[in-house]
């Protein structure tokens, strides 16, 4: 399918009663390629997360749709579904369940029934992305992030991400942990992917990762809100200057989210 539209409009997001997401905006269409950065603290995982539908984000005001579809009204499996894709900050690891017997379930489950990937295709084009990210074979049998280290778990998320042929892949600080040959190998991975039938939100603190895939957009998160977007060079002024400027600038008022 060609072209989605992922449209968040007004968010308001509350964690056991707290307001973390204080009426978040932003669009990302097949294509485009948008970062966002900010502070700790500041609510850019809860966003991922209520874009996926985590239960303990609870959605109190806002909209999320895709391609015009109400995402919000739709189950977690759904979501993946229609084409989204999130990369989490922290991978869940899965005892008993190989990584090979989860990515073909995942791919399955985006197709109809008696239309599954045949296996020696899957395998196929496992191999091929597995020797595209330079990852060891074996992990293909071993459970799903059990015992990866740090940077394998985030080189498998994009194994995931490349097989799925996600629409919009939501990735969250992907590149934390990785060395710096396993930082190069994640951003091949993710602008191979970059075409018009993909769009990706990518949730990063550091120029390092956008020095290799260049985003189309730049985001920053403050307090629970988009508070300035602009191109690469607000990264690349974020990572010489820090955040005070921004807050100068739009005279937002050091609070920690949890005053
Ligand atoms: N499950 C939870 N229970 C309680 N508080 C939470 C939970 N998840 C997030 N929070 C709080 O919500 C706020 C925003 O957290 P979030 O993880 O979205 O920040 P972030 O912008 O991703 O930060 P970082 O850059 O450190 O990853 C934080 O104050 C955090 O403590
Ligand atoms: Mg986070």
């Amino acid at each position: 399918m060609a072209g989605s539209v992922l449209e968040i409009k007004d968010l308001h997001v509350s964690i056991e009663d707290k307001e973390i997401l204080k009426g978040v905006n932003l669009t990302i269409k097949s294509g485009e390629f948008h970062a966002v950065m900010g502070p700790n603290g500041t609510g850019k995982s809860t966003l991922a997360s209520a874009i996926m539908g985590h239960p303990k984000y609870e959605v109190t005001g806002g909209s999320i749709t895709l391609d015009g579809e109400d995402v919000l009204e739709m189950e977690v499996d759904e979501r993946a579904r229609a084409g989204l894709f999130l990369a989490m900050q922290y991978p869940s690891e899965i005892s008993g369940v190989t990584n090979s017997d989860f990515l073909r379930s995942s791919i399955n489950a985006r197709r109809e029934e008696g239309d599954e990937i045949p296996l020696m295709k899957f395998i196929k084009e496992m191999d091929e992305a597995m020797d595209f990210l330079e990852m060891d074979k074996n992990m293909a049998q071993r459970y799903l992030n059990e015992g990866f280290s740090g940077g394998e778990k985030k080189r498998n998320e994009i194994l995931q991400l490349m097989m799925m042929k996600a629409e919009i892949g939501i990735l969250d600080e992907i590149d934390s942990g990785l060395d710096i040959d396993a930082l190069k190998i994640v951003a091949k991975g993710i602008n191979k992917l970059r075409d018009e039938n993909f769009g990706c939100l990518i949730i990063t603190h550091y120029q390092r990762l956008l020095n290799y895939i260049e985003p189309d957009f730049v985001h920053v998160m403050m307090q629970g809100r988009v508070v300035k977007s602009g191109g690469s060079e607000l990264s690349q002024r974020l990572e010489a200057e820090g955040y005070d400027w921004i807050k100068k600038e739009l005279n937002i008022e050091d609070e920690t989210i949890n005053a």
